[in-house]
């Protein structure tokens, strides 16, 4: 995607007409203004986790399975294909309106062993009928590609990764897959996509000049993802003009899997880096025309790669562990034209009950529940009672009392409350005969249901 939302509206109106400026209350929203992606590596096995569900639906408008479409996931015995995990993600995305992004057709990684165990011939026979099945199985829902992933070396020399692709059927490999992809799905856009590609350097300048060598041979290929699993303090200085110049070629270029990895645990001078450098990320893709977006590499620090793989690293996402939004967060909503205060609370839920009454006295029981995407870090919990009720002794609370107006605010051990997470308090309270519910809640300010 890259049409801002008001060329659109412009367009469809045929004048120009300014969009009200309504406050946007997700990645999401902000991205869609602007015409680009903010997407998420999905695990379709996690949406049952009201949390992770929750920020997938609300703050991304594009998802790529993490691992669902992967050639392990989908055919995993040879001529055998399983998509009931992809399927699962392309109807996530068709469910909730978000773009569907392919990973990958042909990587050397989550191969299964009978693939490895073929000669040339027969390797090369499975590879195009692999991209076939499966890019034929999701034309019409995925609309770009990883088609080869990985395909150049860590050695970052710009020599082509030896994996049993280039191995055992050179060079051209490369190019029989894409073409095997467009046949496949003519209306799919088709990406090349690999790491350490971020700076101008030898790695991303043998895939430079592939895609030079593509459009000059007329090798279908459409769009260069970048990785961009980057280290604390090291986004490339270069990066935009890296993708500048690779847009200039005629390409879409995107960053297709990032996150942001630091030594554990976190502190507040490391979150803040980081924010700097999620910032620097996304107002580097947007410089870019034909930049289409940026996606993440997952929901939150709890399911990343990054600790399994780099022990001692880690919060490398937006969302912490416990489903809290990190600086980074922030960040990002304000490189993609979002406010600077952090967002409110965007859903709340309250309910109120008399546990038990006495004379002149009562105790109530009150459960908050954030049913926003995004985590509070502090919750101030107002009403009022509207029969001369006093709030007194609280627990789990601190109360105020102004008039008719009751203010209840966090103890230091439950300010946090992640996106599905619920606050339990009460307080003892006075009454003179009457004691009706208060008729409304806000929790910091916005009204409940
Ligand atoms: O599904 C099995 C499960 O049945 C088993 O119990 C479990 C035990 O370890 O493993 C599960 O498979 C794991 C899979 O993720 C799903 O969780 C694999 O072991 C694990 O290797 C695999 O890791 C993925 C990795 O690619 C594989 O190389 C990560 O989730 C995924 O984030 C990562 O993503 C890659 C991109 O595709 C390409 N670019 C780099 C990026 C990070 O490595």
């Amino acid at each position: 995607m890259r049409l801002p939302a008001l060329i659109a509206i412009a367009a469809l109106a045929g004048t120009l007409v300014a969009a009200p400026a309504a406050a946007a209350t997700s990645l999401a929203q902000l991205a869609t203004a602007k015409g680009v992606d903010i997407g998420v590596a999905l695990d379709p096995n996690r949406l049952g986790e009201a949390a992770y569900k929750t920020i997938a639906d609300t703050e991304f408008n594009l998802v790529v399975p993490e691992n669902a479409m992967k050639w392990d996931a989908t055919e995993p015995t040879q001529g055998q294909f399983t998509f009931t995990a992809g399927d699962t993600v392309a109807a996530y995305a068709a469910q909730t309106g978000k773009e569907l992004y392919g990973h990958t057709l042909v990587w050397h990684s989550q191969l299964p062993n009978w693939v490895s165990g073929l000669d040339a011939t027969a390797l090369r026979t499975a590879m195009l009928n692999h991209v076939t099945t499966v890019a034929t199985h999701f034309k019409g829902k995925v609309g770009s590609w990883d088609v080869v992933n990985e395909a150049f070396s860590d050695n970052g020399d710009g020599s082509r990764r030896s994996s049993v692709f280039q191995t055992k059927l050179g060079d051209g490999y490369i190019a029989d897959a894409f073409r095997a992809a467009r046949a496949a799905d003519p209306g799919a856009k088709l990406c090349i996509n690999d790491y350490s590609i971020e700076n101008i350097g030898a790695k991303s300048t043998a895939i430079y000049n592939l895609v030079r060598d593509f459009k000059a041979q007329g090798v279908p290929i459409d769009c260069v993802g970048f990785q961009a699993h980057l280290i604390l303090g090291q986004v490339p200085g270069d990066m935009r003009a890296n993708l500048q110049r690779f847009a200039d070629l005629g390409v879409d270029v995107r960053v297709t899997e990032l996150d942001i990895r630091m030594a554990t645990p976190p502190d507040a001078t490391k979150l803040a880096q980081q924010a700097s450098d999620y910032r620097a990320v996304v107002t580097n893709c947007l410089a870019v025309t034909r930049c289409q977006g940026v996606t993440v590499w997952g929901v939150t620090d709890k399911y990343s790669w990054i600790p399994g793989v780099f022990p001692g690293q880690g919060a490398a996402l937006l969302w912490d562990d416990n489903y809290a939004a990190k600086p980074a967060y922030q960040a990002v909503a304000e490189a993609l034209g979002g406010t600077t205060t952090p967002p409110a609370p965007a859903g709340c839920e309250v309910t109120y009950s008399v546990a038990s009454q006495w004379n002149n006295g009562f105790t109530a029981a009150i459960t908050i529940t954030n049913t926003g995407s995004t985590a509070w870090s502090g919750w101030t919990l107002g009403f009022a009672f509207a029969a001369g009720q006093t709030v007194g002794q609280a627990w789990n609370a601190t109360s105020t009392q102004s008039g008719s107006a009751v203010t209840l605010r966090n103890a230091s051990y439950n300010a946090t409350v992640a996106p599905g997470g619920a606050v339990s308090l009460g307080f003892n309270g006075t009454h003179t005969g009457s004691n009706p519910a208060p008729a409304a809640f806000t929790a910091n300010g916005t009204a409940c249901a």
